[in-house]
């Protein structure tokens, strides 16, 4: 796993996240907040996976409204259109040329092992061959600009191993055009859990939403998991999902006074439930304000993606001359 020690500056960074519905806390903690922090001093690219989000949402006004709604959201968290470059993946169609040059390349056993292939199967989704072939587009994307760092949580891990494996294959092939990339996976966020217990997910339903409030927030709270140990008794922090989630937001300091409390003895899961509660609210509030005035001014969104678009779609037809050239596809017209 990569830890914070493999970022240096001035890296090509490249991450994207499908709109498939409205972020929670574990896409937050395992990946946005990470974009946020190494969009400073490197060159950051990051983008609304919709053609990946195409796989399962097959209605036109839906997608356009999520991958509107995602751009939104990585604004309200924070990402800077004058730092980053952000995009929608459908602003740099090359991908999917590249996407199946790349498949050429790529062994169909390797598809066949993809853990989240099976899982989406195992859930009993009747598979399309975009879903099979998600991991050779989501390899186009980072490969087309020569990313070296994909910052993503623990889930994704096997997608960047692919990507990898078939951009060197392609290296190997028609010589040393891609970048071999490393994921950036924080130990900490890697896998944050949901209420249930589970990996948050949207698939699973167990998650918390970032942009949720009220009632609704505090009911999910609420509702976390928790083991039947009586009040009095000591308890394990580690093992306690309330707990695990505190740690995400709470100072250093707060998390020796709650472990302290757990092992004491004397102490219920609903005090540590309340103050996560508390934590949340403090934290997201600002950004659920700011993605209220974003959501005021739809031109701006739009002109961020229009630039961002732009800026990306350069890179990525640079890239893709040399990648026509060597593999015996030049243009054989000239532009107009
Ligand atoms: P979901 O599983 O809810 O559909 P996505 O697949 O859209 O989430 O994930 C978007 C990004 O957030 C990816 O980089 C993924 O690794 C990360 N991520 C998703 N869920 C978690 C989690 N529970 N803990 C850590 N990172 C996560
Ligand atoms: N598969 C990623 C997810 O579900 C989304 C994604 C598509 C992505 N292309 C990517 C992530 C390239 C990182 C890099 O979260």
């Amino acid at each position: 796993m990569t830890s914070g020690r493999d970022h240096g500056e001035n890296m090509r960074i490249l991450s994207g996240i499908q709109p498939s519905g409205r972020p929670h806390i574990g896409n937050y903690f395992g990946a946005i907040r990470q974009y946020i922090q190494l969009q400073t001093d490197n060159q950051a690219f990051y983008f609304v996976a919709s053609y990946h989000a195409l796989t399962a949402i097959q209605d036109a006004a839906l997608l356009r409204e999520y991958t509107l709604g995602v751009a939104l959201d990585f604004l309200a968290l924070g990402l800077d259109p004058n730092q980053a470059t952000l995009f929608a993946q459908q602003d740099v169609p090359e991908v999917t040329e590249l996407a199946w040059i790349l498949s050429c390349v790529t062994p169909m056993g390797m598809l066949e092992r993809a853990v989240s292939y099976k899982d989406k199967v195992a859930q009993g989704f009747s598979p399309n061959h975009g879903l099979f072939a998600y991991p050779v587009l989501q390899a186009a994307d980072i490969l087309i600009y020569l990313a070296e760092l994909v910052p993503v949580g623990q889930d994704q891990k096997q997608h960047i191993e692919m990507t990898r494996d078939i951009a060197a294959k392609f290296n190997q092939q028609f010589g040393e055009v891609f970048v071999i990339p490393k994921p950036y996976i924080l130990d900490s966020t890697a896998v944050v859990p949901g209420i249930d217990g589970r990996k948050m997910s949207k698939s699973y339903g167990n998650e918390i939403g970032i942009f949720e409030e009220g009632k609704a927030l505090k009911k999910k709270v609420m509702s976390i998991v928790t083991d039947s140990t009586p009040v009095e008794a000591p308890k394990d922090p580690d093992e306690s999902m309330p707990f695990l989630l505190l740690k995400l937001l709470a100072s250093p300091e707060e998390i020796v006074e709650w472990e302290g409390r757990y092992r004491a003895g004397g102490m219920g899961y609903g005090d540590v439930k309340k103050r996560l509660l508390e934590l949340i609210e403090d934290h997201f509030a600002p950004v659920r304000e700011r993605r209220r005035e974003l959501e005021g001014d739809p031109g701006y969104v739009m002109d961020v993606l229009t630039e961002g678009g732009r800026r990306a779609r350069t890179v990525a037809q640079g890239v893709m001359e040399r990648v026509r050239e060597v593999t015996g596809l030049p243009t054989t017209y000239p532009p107009a």
